[in-house]
């Protein structure tokens, strides 16, 4: 499946979302930001809590020497407030062991708090071209159903082969593209119920659509 990131990178040219408030920016402090936001939450309701957060954290620094109550009431209303103590401490930890300066591999991206492989992924896929897989929720579903894989995705080894098929799909270029049109067919077509296959630019080749087993794939926890 050579083309398939390159199919989704040209739709997401012409249908994808261009104008989100951190993607005019390759501040790895405010794509960072960013992801940790939308890590459990929508695109609408975090851009006016991203605007405040930046107006009155405009770096690294200034987070990291904030009071833990100051950066709280910020995310009052985002919800999940482990995010935001962890945020507070991956600035300090930046200030303190990266000498202010974010860092700039995944891996190294991946030891800060509250950064997964995916979130130090997409930070390193947006800022520095770095050609690594994300694996998100959204990610999931369109492989599960794309290539057709059973099992349960939070399952260990399910995930483990989504890690590695991921991996074989990356395009050769237009790196810091491909996250986000994989991001924005996972939130506009390929939703969890309802998927608009008509508009989809992988549906040729997508095995749950062939199958009509849109509604089976992903596979649900088992119970
Ligand atoms: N969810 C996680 N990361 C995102 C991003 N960069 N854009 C839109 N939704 C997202």
């Amino acid at each position: 499946m050579t083309d398939f990131a390159d199919r989704l990178i040209a739709w997401h040219r012409s249908h994808g979302r261009h104008d989100l408030p951190w993607q005019g920016t390759r501040d790895p402090y405010r794509v960072w930001l960013s992801e940790i936001m939308l890590q459990q939450t929508q695109v609408d309701t975090v851009m006016p809590y991203y605007r405040r957060f930046l107006a009155r954290f405009p770096d690294v620094a200034s987070l990291a020497a904030a009071p833990a109550d100051d950066v709280l009431a910020l995310w009052s209303g985002l919800g999940y407030y482990a995010r935001a103590r962890n945020l507070h401490k991956a600035a300090q930890r930046v200030m303190s062991d990266f000498g202010g300066v974010f860092p700039q591999s995944a891996a190294a991206l991946e030891t800060l708090p509250g950064v997964g492989r995916s979130t130090a992924a997409a930070i390193a896929c947006f800022c520095f071209d770095e050609r690594v897989p994300i694996l998100d929720g959204n990610v999931k579903r369109v492989l599960c159903r794309h290539f057709g894989i059973e099992g349960f995705p939070g399952e260990r080894k399910v995930e483990q082969a989504l890690w590695a098929l991921a991996g074989t799909l990356l395009p050769a270029r237009d790196i810091a593209l491909y996250p986000q049109a994989q991001m924005d067919l996972g939130a506009t077509l390929c939703t969890r119920s309802k998927p608009l296959c008509l508009h989809c630019p992988v549906s040729e080749t997508c095995v749950a659509r062939r199958e009509s087993r849109q509604a089976e794939l992903p596979a649900a926890r088992p119970r």
